[in-house]
C-alpha cells in the first residue's frame, strides 16, 4: 500500500474549541501579539511545540497505574533504568524532571567563566544555561545548515573545520565538552550523520574534549539516518540509536520530545567522578537519584515511551507525516526550510514576508497571521528568539534565519487537521503583503520570546 495510515488508534478524544477570526483577534492583543500568552483554550491546532505534548499510549497509561511511589529504589526507577540501559548502554543514567534540568547540572558542574562550549546549534535553554554558569555558548553548524534552499541530507552536521579553527585559537582547555544536538533543532529539525558524530567524537578525543549529544529526538535522527545515510538502511533505529549513544561521553535528554511523554528528562554520562558530583546537585535541587524529580509512575510512562519510539512503523509514520506537510506547501510556493526534517516544518519568514525588515521581526508577523486567520499557534525561531541587543551600544544583533516553527505533536493530530494547516498557511501566503511587522515594547532580560510585549506597526 502507497499510504502510510497513523498506525494507531483512537480511544479518547480532547475537544476543540472552534473560535471565530473576531475572537482570536481580541485575544491576541490580549496578549499583547505573543502567542506565548494566549490561552490554550483559544487555540484550534497547537503547533507551539511537540515538546510535552504527546498523546500517550494504553501501556503507558497502564504503567502510571502501576507506578511505585517508593522514595529510594522504587520498582518503576529499576524499569526506567533498565530500558535507559538498554537503550544508551550508558554506566550514569540520572532520571531529572526535564531537559533543561539535566543542561543545569552539566553545566554548572562543566561550565563557567572562561569556558567555552560549541554545538551545532545550542537550543535556547541549553544556550541560556551555558550562559547562566558563565560560559560561551558557540554554535558550529555547517554552512548548508543556514541556507534555507540547500537540501544537503545531514544539515544539522557540526563542521569539523570550525571545530579544529576553534580548539587551534583558543586551546583545549577552555573547552570541557561539545554538544550535538540531535535532530539540530534551532537548525530546522536537521539529523546529523553517523560519520559526522563519528568525525566530531575523533576531535574531541585527540583534545581531550568529552562529546555530549543533546539527545531529546534521538529517535527521529536515527530514522533520518536510516533513510538518508549510505549504508544505514538495512539497520534497525535502535541499532543505529545505540551507535549514536556510544559515540558519546554522555547525553542531555528531553524525555518531552521522543520520550513520548508530558513531563520527564535524563542526564547520562560515562565519567564516575563526574556522575557522583551530579548525583550531589541532583539530590540538592531535583530529588533522590531514583526519582529526580519525578513520581514512580512518570518513570513507567518514560520507560515504556523510550521503547515505544523506536518501533519503526511509528517513525516511518511520524516522518512521512511532517514530510506530508512540507510537500504540499513547497507545491503551493511557500518558502520552507529544506528538505523537511523530523518533527516540525519551519517556514522561512525572510523569503514568506520579504517587506517586513528582520528589526520589525518577520517571523512574529507571520505567527500573529496563522494565529489570527486560522487559530494556529505556532512559534518564531528567529530575531525575537535568538536576536541580542548589546548592553553597551544598544545594537542589535539578528540570527542567520527568520523561521517560524510549525512543530507536530507526536500520535495527537491526524491528517485532515495537516491538511486544515497547509490550506490556512497557503491562504496567508496569498494574502502576505497585508502582513505588519511590530515593535517590542517590553523585554525581558533572559529567555525573551516567553513573555516579550509587542505592539503592531502601521500597514504597510
Ligand atoms: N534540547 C532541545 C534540542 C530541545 O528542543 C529542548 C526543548 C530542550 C533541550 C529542553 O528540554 O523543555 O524538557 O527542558 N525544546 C522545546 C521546544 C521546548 O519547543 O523545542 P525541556
Amino acid at each position: 500500500m502507497k499510504t502510510i495510515i497513523e498506525p494507531f488508534k483512537i480511544k479518547m478524544v480532547e475537544p476543540i474549541r472552534l473560535t471565530t477570526v473576531a475572537e482570536r483577534e481580541s485575544a491576541l492583543r490580549r496578549a499583547s501579539f505573543n502567542v506565548f500568552q494566549v490561552p490554550a483554550e483559544d487555540v484550534i491546532i497547537d503547533l507551539l511545540t511537540d515538546s510535552g505534548t504527546s498523546a500517550m499510549s494504553s501501556e503507558q497509561w497502564a504503567g502510571m497505574i502501576r507506578g511505585d511511589e517508593s522514595y529510594a529504589g522504587a520498582r518503576s526507577w529499576f524499569r526506567f533504568e533498565a530500558e535507559l540501559r538498554r537503550l544508551t548502554g550508558m554506566p550514569h543514567i540520572l532520571p531529572t524532571h526535564q531537559g533543561r534540568a539535566s543542561e543545569r547540572i552539566l553545566f554548572e558542574l562543566v561550565g563557567g567563566p572562561g569556558k567555552v562550549i560549541p554545538g551545532n546549534n545550542h537550543f535556547d535553554t541549553t544556550r541560556g544555561n551555558i550562559e547562566h554558569s558563565g560560559a560561551m555558548a558557540v554554535d558550529l553548524v555547517i554552512d548548508e545548515g543556514t541556507q534555507p534552499r540547500c537540501r544537503h541530507p545531514f544539515k544539522g552536521n557540526l563542521d569539523p573545520a570550525k571545530l579544529t579553527r576553534l580548539i587551534a585559537d583558543i586551546g583545549p582547555e577552555r573547552i570541557p565538552v561539545c554538544v550535538l544536538t540531535v535532530t539540530n533543532n534551532t537548525g530546522g529539525g536537521q539529523p546529523v550523520s553517523l560519520a559526522n558524530i563519528r568525525e566530531v567524537r575523533d576531535i574531541c578525543r585527540k583534545h581531550g574534549i568529552a562529546l555530549f549529544l543533546d539527545a531529546a529526538r534521538f529517535a527521529e535522527n536515527a530514522f533520518l539516518i536510516k533513510l538518508r545515510e549510505p549504508g544505514q538502511e538495512q539497520r534497525t533505529a535502535r541499532e543505529i540509536a545505540r551507535e549514536m549513544f556510544d559515540l558519546a561521553d554522555g547525553a542531555t535528554i528531553s524525555a518531552k520530545k521522543d520520550g513520548l511523554v508530558n513531563i520527564g528528562g535524563v542526564l547520562l554520562m560515562r565519567d564516575d567522578d563526574l556522575a557522583r558530583r551530579a548525583d550531589n546537585l541532583l539530590i540538592l535541587t531535583e530529588g533522590f537519584v531514583t526519582y529526580g524529580g519525578l513520581a514512580g509512575r512518570d518513570l513507567e510512562a518514560m520507560a515504556q515511551g523510550f521503547r515505544e519510539v523506536l518501533d519503526e512503523d511509528y517513525l516511518r509514520y511520524r516522518i512521512r507525516s511532517v514530510q506530508y506537510l512540507g510537500e504540499r506547501l513547497l507545491e503551493a510556493g511557500v518558502p520552507i526550510l529544506e528538505p523537511p526534517g523530523g518533527h516540525a516544518i519551519y517556514l522561512d519568514a525572510a523569503a514568506f514576508c520579504p517587506h517586513i525588515p528582520v528589526e520589525q521581526f518577520p517571523g512574529q508577523a507571520l505567527v500573529c497571521a496563522l494565529y489570527r486567520y486560522a487559530g494556529i499557534r505556532a512559534v518564531e525561531i528567529g530575531s525575537v528568539m535568538f536576536g541580542r541587543r548589546d548592553p553597551e551600544t544598544g545594537q542589535a544583533s539578528h540570527p542567520p534565519m527568520e523561521l517560524v516553527r510549525l512543530a507536530i505533536p507526536r500520535r495527537v493530530y491526524t491528517q485532515s487537521h495537516i491538511d486544515y494547516v497547509i490550506e490556512a498557511t497557503v491562504h496567508v501566503f496569498h494574502s502576505r503583503n497585508e502582513l505588519r511587522g511590530l515593535r517590542m515594547i517590553e523585554e525581558p532580560p533572559v529567555l525573551r520570546h516567553f513573555t516579550a510585549r509587542f505592539a503592531e506597526l502601521g500597514a504597510p
